[in-house]
């Protein structure tokens, strides 16, 4: 009754950058367009999956067939993922969360008045560490974008947050951030696989066929 390979499996997508406020004006952000990630949504939907997918601020169609969240915020996106978790068989987190938001967005318009401004940073939470820490877990997939010892970083984020699978890409020279191209370094505990370039809807389709042969082996039909 279930068809395909991630027939009747329940995915969350994180995809985009967040957007974190300094005043109400004023942002911090990165250069991610959520291309990746919704395009993981899309090729979800297609092997058969229930998606729900939790987009930061992109210019983006919804894929038919999926369910979409929007936020702003890592807060925001932390609160929506950890909603969805408890129906969440396999999370992907492929957002370009924030590391750092400003501590205090101030409430009123920072005036140009002195020569320089430091703006204090406190850290995010990281939500795929705190889904894979959490109990029950869903299956895991995690991103890492670098730029420099790929797969060295990979191995390290891998175990750290303790993921199922990882996909490592490297970013800069023609790839990764705001291209329409992209190459993944998929790793697990046991093994690897290298996605060559390609646009990043291909890659969408082959991340998530060998993501689906990972999880039946541990949720067998
Ligand atoms: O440690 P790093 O930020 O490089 O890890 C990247 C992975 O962790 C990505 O899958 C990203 O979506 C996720 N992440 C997260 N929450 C954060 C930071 C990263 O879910 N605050």
């Amino acid at each position: 009754k279930h068809k395909g390979p991630l027939g009747g499996v329940r995915v969350t997508v994180t995809a985009g950058p967040t957007r974190e406020p300094i005043d109400p004006v004023r942002v911090i952000a990165n250069r991610s367009s959520g291309r990746m990630g919704f395009a993981i949504a899309a090729a979800a939907r297609a092997a058969g999956a229930r998606v729900t997918l939790i987009a930061g601020p992109v210019a983006l169609a919804t894929p038919r067939g999926v369910t979409r969240v929007d936020v702003e915020t890592a807060a925001d996106m932390h609160r929506a993922v950890l909603s969805a978790l408890p129906s969440t068989d396999l999370f992907v987190a492929a957002a370009a969360v924030a590391d750092y938001r400003p501590a205090a967005a101030s409430a009123h318009k920072l005036k140009k008045t002195a020569d320089t401004l430091a703006l204090a940073l406190e850290r995010t939470p990281d939500i795929l560490a705190e889904v894979s820490a959490h109990r029950p877990r869903p299956f895991c997939v995690g991103f890492a974008a670098e730029t420099d010892d790929l797969l060295a970083n990979a191995r390290a984020k891998l175990a750290a947050k303790r993921l199922d699978m990882i996909a490592a890409n490297r970013v800069g020279d023609g790839l990764g951030i705001e291209q329409s191209d992209n190459a993944l370094e998929v790793l697990w505990d046991e093994g690897a696989r290298s996605l060559p370039r390609a646009s990043k809807e291909d890659l969408a389709r082959e991340l998530v066929a060998l993501v689906a042969e990972r999880y039946r082996l541990i949720h067998p039909l």
